[in-house]
């Protein structure tokens, strides 16, 4: 949207203030001398105008790198260039000063008048101007070929979660995967969900959990991004994901599933039940939380762990990670108060 001549517009505009207001400076009495204008008692107030229009020189410059986004002092200058010759004719009116006085005027305002309000125009368009939508239905998506698909319609859910499931075998071979479906179920009893993906193919995860019973939970964060998303990957079912991933496997008091050392948030979980969906053959895991462990200080009084302090991290689709930034807490919402900020 910015063409060279909003930039070059604006530098001259600049250029042409600092030079103006310089000259009014150093030698207030000049142009009245030279327009034949009685001399002002304090010059100094004619100073101080050329000082302010100095400055307003300076604005411009900045404004020539940014035109459309620093459109606010573009406006300002040329309200400045109206009101100045309104000011003007009044004061001609009331015979104050003479007309030759008004050189100033067609130079310091009206020829900048036409060149500002364009650039005003071009940015009030530029910023009418959003992201043009993309309308996509059902037999559209549904003829996506299928990896394009999957990050499609995985993207749709929002940010999800991104955590570590560990698992173990009844040979004691472990396990690690990376998955995006775990979801709160319920606070009493603490039960907390996962969606394992039909095993049409080999699902060690899924055959682990139905084995032993018990498995762990563990938030990826930026530290071990890489490795835990490696885990996704289709290792055969005698390699343990640890070990090909380069995560440090830890057993912690006497669980019978082994935790991701290098994660801060992971917690204990006992299988409750197993829940074949019949729609896709996707795999609803509910399961108990046993035990938490948590970074001291992600505790806050009222029992809310803020695990962005941990470092948790978020998932876009399936390969866009982000990370969290809390905008800030807001109170219990009730039908008869307003919503604060905690
Ligand atoms: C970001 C991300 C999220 C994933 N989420 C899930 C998920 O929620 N459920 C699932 O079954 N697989 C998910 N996967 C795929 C598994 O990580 C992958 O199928 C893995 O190989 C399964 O390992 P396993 O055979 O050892 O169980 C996800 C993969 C990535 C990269």
């Amino acid at each position: 949207m910015v063409k060279p001549w909003m930039k070059n517009i604006l530098l001259i505009a600049g250029l042409y203030n600092i030079l103006w207001g310089s000259w009014v400076i150093f030698f207030p009495l000049h142009v009245f001398q030279l327009t034949g204008a009685r001399l002002p008692q304090y010059p100094e107030i004619w100073q101080c105008v050329g000082m302010i229009v100095a400055v307003y020189g300076l604005g411009y410059a900045i404004a020539a790198y940014s035109p459309i986004r620093h459109w606010p002092i573009v406006l300002v200058g040329l309200l400045g260039k109206v009101f100045g010759p309104i000011g003007f004719i009044w004061s001609i009116y009331n015979d104050v000063f003479p007309l030759s006085f008004g050189i100033n005027i067609i130079f310091n305002d009206l020829i900048w008048w036409i060149p500002f309000a364009l650039i005003l125009k071009k940015a009030y368009n530029a910023n009418q101007c959003s992201p043009s939508v993309k309308s996509i239905s059902l037999e559209e998506f549904s003829h996506y070929p299928e990896r394009f698909r999957a990050k499609f319609i995985n993207s749709l859910s929002g940010i999800k979660s991104s955590n570590l499931i560990g698992t173990i075998n009844d040979d004691g071979l472990t396990n690690l995967c990376i998955v995006s479906s775990v979801f709160h179920l319920g606070a009493n009893p603490a039960l907390i969900g996962l969606i394992i993906r039909p095993d049409s193919t080999r699902r060690d995860t899924l055959e682990n959990i139905r084995q032993n019973k018990f498995y762990t939970i563990n938030h990826v964060n930026e530290s071990i991004l890489k490795q835990s998303h490696q885990t996704s990957a289709r290792y055969n079912e005698s390699t343990s994901e640890f070990k090909a991933c380069q995560l440090t496997e830890e057993f912690l008091d006497n669980f019978k599933a082994p935790f991701v050392k290098e994660s801060k948030v992971k917690m204990a979980v006992e299988l409750i039940r197993e829940e074949t969906l019949p729609e896709n053959g996707t795999h609803l895991i509910i399961g108990k939380i046993q035990h938490v462990y948590i970074p001291e200080d992600t505790l806050e009084e009222d029992g809310f762990i803020n695990i962005t302090k941990a470092g948790s991290l978020g998932v876009n689709s399936l390969d866009g990670y982000v990370k969290g930034d809390l905008i800030g807490r807001l109170s219990y919402a009730k039908t008869d108060k307003k919503t604060e900020w905690l």
